[in-house]
């Protein structure tokens, strides 16, 4: 008999760990999974897609061909409409949430943040990019989801994970008990267990920061760069900096070799960058359960209050230590710009 461990038969084996969800929870991530290899198999034909959509962007089944955040948007909304788990849906890739109305959703007690594809500046290089989940209980009672469903911080999170798309792909997940990492093994087309219970160190030797944009970093950002670049044996310093430009990828790199990832304010980006509902909370839930920590700059990310869909942040997300010394170059600069 073989030992390996499917994504299904780990998350049948974890129901029990969830009294209350008689299975809906499970099916919920079946869906997702199912979304993902789908994602999978697109994705690991990108370069193809010119050749086949050669003939007026149709391809050779006379279907349209799409871009790639497009079809994995579509993949994941069908995958969670149709599963019957989830009443509505927010993604990155439309401004109003989907709400899921049908006969299958009628008792459906979820609602999922979605970026389905991310990094998808990097997918014509072939070059890794991810998709991030976020689930949480509703708070309306019945009926179709609300955006109100959604206005819930980070800490009420119930499961978030992301896909990535790499060299191989992986579907990492929590709960809230610890992190599992399943890689595909495209001859089976199953998730398998591969990286049981992900612990991050709590220093590390990597910062994954985008440097190009430095002359609009904030003091703290630019002082805490420059920490980072600084000589010192007992810390590992000058640690090496490694920048993907797919969070996902950069975030999951760090998870396990340890280290920081940041998406500063910066003068065009005076909120940040990446958005809290389907990128920061559910990346901040897995670095944290992980053993890491994931912040503003001064606060933690998952106690931001959430007031619109699509609302941005800064973040600062990784091993503790390193997230911790970044916080005080933050509040100690932070402090020096107010006084002037
Ligand atoms: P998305 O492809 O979902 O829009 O996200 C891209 C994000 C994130 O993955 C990455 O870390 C960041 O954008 C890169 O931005 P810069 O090119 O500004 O560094
Ligand atoms: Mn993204
Ligand atoms: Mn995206």
């Amino acid at each position: 008999m073989s030992k390996v461990k499917t994504l299904g038969q780990f998350i049948i084996e974890k129901q029990s760990d969830f009294p209350y969800a008689k299975g809906e929870f499970s099916r919920l991530l079946r869906d997702i999974g199912i979304a993902a290899k789908i994602v999978n198999r697109e994705v690991n034909k990108a370069g193809l897609a010119d050749i086949l959509g050669e003939a007026g962007e149709t391809n050779v089944q006379g279907e349209q061909v799409k871009k790639l955040d497009i079809f994995a948007n579509e993949q994941f909304i069908a995958a969670l409409t149709v599963g019957g788990e989830v009443c509505a849906i927010v993604s990155e890739e439309n401004e109003e949430i989907i709400t899921v109305d049908n006969p299958q959703s009628k008792n459906a007690k979820y609602v999922v943040a979605i970026d389905p594809l991310d990094g998808s500046s990097n997918i014509d290089a072939n070059v890794s990019v991810g998709t991030i989940f976020s689930v949480y209980r509703r708070t309306s009672l019945s009926g179709p989801g609300t955006i109100e469903d959604f206005m819930q911080r980070g800490t009420e999170q119930v499961a978030a994970g992301y896909v990535i798309y790499g060299s191989s792909t992986m579907l990492v997940y929590t709960t809230g008990r610890g992190v599992n990492g399943f890689t595909l093994d495209p001859s089976i087309g199953e998730f398998c267990l591969s990286h049981p219970n992900i612990k991050m160190t709590r220093s590390g030797k990597t910062y994954s920061i985008n440097e190009g944009y430095y002359v609009h970093f904030q003091d703290g950002v630019k002082k805490f760069i420059k920490w980072c670049q600084e000589e010192d044996k007992a810390t590992n310093r000058p640690y090496s900096s490694r920048y993907i430009g797919s969070a996902v990828a950069d975030i999951h790199r760090n998870l396990l070799y340890g280290g920081i990832f940041i998406y500063p304010t910066t003068a065009q980006a005076p909120k940040g960058k990446l958005r809290l509902l389907y990128e920061c909370n559910p990346l901040a839930f897995i670095v944290e359960q992980a053993g890491g920590k994931a912040s503003d700059g001064t606060k933690r990310i998952m106690e931001i209050d959430t007031k619109a869909l699509h609302q941005r942040t800064p973040i600062f997300i990784g091993s503790a230590d390193i997230v911790e010394m970044a916080e005080d170059y933050m509040r100690k600069y932070a402090a020096v710009e107010v006084k002037g």
